[in-house]
């Protein structure tokens, strides 16, 4: 089976070229990405052994000539894991996510539609459903309702996706995940930024009352169901990933201090993030039923196992808090 995955440099989808490629011996894959700040070449170290069967590519999925000429080679399945990721860097410049999230997917539908590709899978976020209140769960059927320009350029890829499925008959897929969090997440979300920023006996800056819930999912159960949905679902379909691991941020924050055995007065309560979605949780029960998903990763293990990762690869993340990173966290952090 022949793949052209998107955006596998980064953290998600650098873990599911690895996962690919170690449990699929039949498949190759190309990997086109622009290598911006979250995107890293380091991250696919583990995927040189298998030669030939990962071939990377550097490009924009915004690029029409290079997308097509990509898809012309007539990959099986594209899974589209490239996009402007960060919800603060929306806040602060939506320019980009727009033009990556929005136009990068139509030209990867287009591409498709134009060489007859047999599936496309598109990446998506429990976020484009919105806030939740204390009670209940999104299901797939749950509106879109966005908040944040991160969250409202995700949504609208998904309407785009639907859209060459009913008008093109094109077999689109779109997977709407939770908050991931394993080895290789970029300093800014905010498992890593707190494990490392307490390494660091830095502060851990907590938006608003600390409250806010996000419903965690180990990365590798988040690449078990995508490679579920691409080999074994029907087009057209949406399906929603998440382990039922729900904490509020503030439990996150004081587990990774208790574990890293740091004191509790490293937190520091900081202005809340605008627009900030208080809930989200999400129902997998269709995953589960169709497809027979079943997460295998449990919060403590995954925590643990993610929290080890950071202190045995302290230069992978030291390479990356420099420079660029110093002057987003300035101008995001320096006066909160
Ligand atoms: P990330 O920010 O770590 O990586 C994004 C990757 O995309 C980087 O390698 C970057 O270089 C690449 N990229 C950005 N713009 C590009 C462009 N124009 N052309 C080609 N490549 C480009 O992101 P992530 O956390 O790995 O998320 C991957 C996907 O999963 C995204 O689509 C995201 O919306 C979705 N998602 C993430 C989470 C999460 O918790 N991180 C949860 C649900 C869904
Ligand atoms: P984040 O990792 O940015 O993911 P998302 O906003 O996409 O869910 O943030 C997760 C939660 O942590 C969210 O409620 C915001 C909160 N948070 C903080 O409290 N402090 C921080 O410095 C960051 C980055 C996030």
């Amino acid at each position: 089976m022949k793949l052209l995955v998107t955006g596998g440099c980064g953290f998600i989808g650098s873990n599911f070229v690895l996962y690919m490629l170690e449990t699929h011996p039949e498949v190759s894959l190309v990997n086109l990405d622009l290598l911006t700040y979250a995107g890293n070449l380091e991250n696919l170290q583990d995927a040189l052994p298998y030669g030939e069967r990962h071939r990377f590519v550097r490009g924009d999925i915004t690029d029409r000539k290079l997308v097509y000429d990509l898809i012309s080679e007539k990959p099986d399945v594209v899974v589209n894991f490239a996009a402007e990721t960060h919800v603060d860097r929306s806040i602060m410049d939506s320019f980009a996510f727009v033009n990556t999230n929005v136009l990068g997917t139509q030209v990867l539908l287009e591409a498709c539609k134009e060489f007859g590709v047999e599936r496309f899978v598109q990446i998506s976020t429990d976020e484009v459903y919105g806030s939740l209140g204390p009670e209940g769960a999104f299901t797939e059927s749950h509106p879109l309702a966005p908040n944040s320009p991160y969250a409202a350029s995700k949504a609208a890829a998904d309407l785009l996706c639907r859209s060459y499925h009913k008008t093109y008959g094109l077999d689109v897929l779109v997977t709407r995940c939770s908050n991931n969090y394993g080895p290789l997440q970029f300093p800014e979300k905010l498992m890593p930024l707190m494990i490392t920023n307490a390494l660091q006996d830095k502060e851990l800056p907590v938006y608003g009352d600390g409250m806010n819930v996000r419903d965690w999912i180990h990365v590798t159960d988040h690449c078990r169901a995508v490679d579920l949905v691409l080999r074994k679902s029907r087009g057209g379909e949406i399906y929603n990933i998440g382990s039922s691991s729900e904490y509020p941020n503030l439990h996150v924050v004081r587990y990774i201090l208790q574990r890293l055995s740091k004191p509790e007065s490293l937190i520091r309560f900081v202005q809340d993030r605008p627009g900030h979605d208080r809930r989200y949780a999400m129902d997998a029960s269709k995953l589960r039923r169709e497809l027979g998903w079943e997460p295998v990763t449990t919060f403590e293990e995954g925590m643990n196992q993610t929290i080890s990762w950071y202190i045995e690869h302290e230069m992978w993340w030291q390479r990356i808090k420099t420079g660029e990173y110093l002057t987003y966290y300035e101008k995001w952090y320096g006066n909160r």
